[in-house]
């Protein structure tokens, strides 16, 4: 791993050479409407190990595959759900990953072991024109380093991946800002792994929907988890992140009266205005807050920030997920006023 690691465009001539450094079994940052991601070809094991090296990845999490169609699903995996179908329909391409039993074809780095695999149909174009053009599923976690917060764009890749990889293809910021959400089929039913921009409500409306306990409540060091994902602790900048959760007057007062040397407010963006210590706000509507999150996160490491105050996002719709990564960026630590 020693690159010079190249920027690239999203012009046709990058996005060949990209799909020919895929082809060719290298791994390449790429951008989706979630998150940027670290792609290989998910066939080719040398190239998915390559992928947990960049990264420094436990190697018992397993990574999403990314295909370009619905019609190229049943390559990969078996025991497809007709309700799988209505969902795609539906949400694909977009930030689903549906967690279904795999075919042999895709290798046992890729799954981490498990008999299931995570596939998605992204919508962004230039994810769909590297799928095609390197004619490779490509295996794509968060292109952050490990623990790190998730990428929303190519600078953060850069930030976390210089010289680890040989190129990145910069398309811009990500619009959605949080990853995927992840579910599986349990006899009919639907099971929230982790929540995305794609609600709990909007999957509800085509069958019952099981949040999984894990998405709001930490996993017990030895306790059986659903997805491996789950028992990490994510999304952590340097700084200690505390979650206040109570009204806005008592998250003002609180922030106001607990000022000092490296701590930070991250208030909504409307009451910045009253906050009298150093604040990043983080958006108002749970949209905005999803797509700024991260880089919020990872403009408090940039200023050294040692203490952050959080306040407590919306907990429905896409609110969940903002909810969820924030809560594991806190280690699960949050004050109720
Ligand atoms: O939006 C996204 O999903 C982004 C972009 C790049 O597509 N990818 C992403 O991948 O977030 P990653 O590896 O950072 O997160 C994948 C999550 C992990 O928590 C993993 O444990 C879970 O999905 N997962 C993957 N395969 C699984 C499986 N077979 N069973 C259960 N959970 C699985
Ligand atoms: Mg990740």
């Amino acid at each position: 791993m020693n690159y010079e690691t190249k920027l690239l465009s999203t012009s046709e001539y990058d996005i060949t050479y990209a799909a020919k450094l895929l082809a060719d079994g290298e791994v390449v940052g790429i951008p989706t409407e979630t998150v940027y991601g670290l792609a290989a070809d998910a066939e080719n094991e040398e190239a998915v190990k390559n992928i947990f090296k960049a990264k420094g990845r436990p190697q018992d999490n397993p990574l999403i595959v990314h295909i370009a169609d619905i019609s190229q699903l049943e390559e990969y995996v078996y025991d497809v759900p007709q309700l799988a179908y209505k969902l795609a329909e539906k949400f694909c391409p977009g930030p689903l990953t549906m967690v279904l039993p795999k075919k042999n074809r895709i290798p046992n780095v890729t799954s981490a072991g498990l008999d299931t695999v995570g596939i998605r149909i992204p919508y962004h174009p230039a994810a769909r024109k590297l799928i095609q053009e390197s004619g490779k599923a490509l295996a794509a976690p968060s292109a952050n380093l490990s623990g790190s917060p998730s990428p929303t764009t190519a600078m953060h890749v850069m930030n976390d991946m210089n010289g680890r990889i040989p190129a990145i293809v910069d398309g811009g910021s990500c619009p959605v800002g949080v990853e995927s959400t992840v579910i599986s089929f349990e006899n009919g039913k639907i099971r929230l792994l982790r929540p995305g921009f794609i609600s709990a409500d909007e999957l509800s409306e085509f069958s019952e929907v099981i949040c999984d306990k894990h998405i709001t409540e930490a996993a017990i060091e030895g306790e059986q988890v659903r997805s491996p994902g789950m028992k990490y602790k994510h999304y952590s900048p340097k700084a200690n992140i505390t979650i206040i959760s109570g009204s806005r007057e008592q998250y003002i007062d609180y922030v106001n009266s607990h000022g000092g040397d490296g701590i930070y407010a991250m208030p909504f963006s409307r009451d910045e205005c009253y906050c009298r210590i150093p604040c990043i706000p983080y958006g108002d509507t749970s949209e905005e807050q999803a797509s700024k999150l991260f880089a919020v996160l990872r403009e408090f490491d940039d200023i050294g920030a040692k203490q952050v105050y959080a306040y407590c996002p919306f907990v429905d719709g896409v609110g969940l997920a903002v909810y969820n990564r924030l809560l594991r960026a806190a280690g699960f630590e949050i004050i109720t006023l």
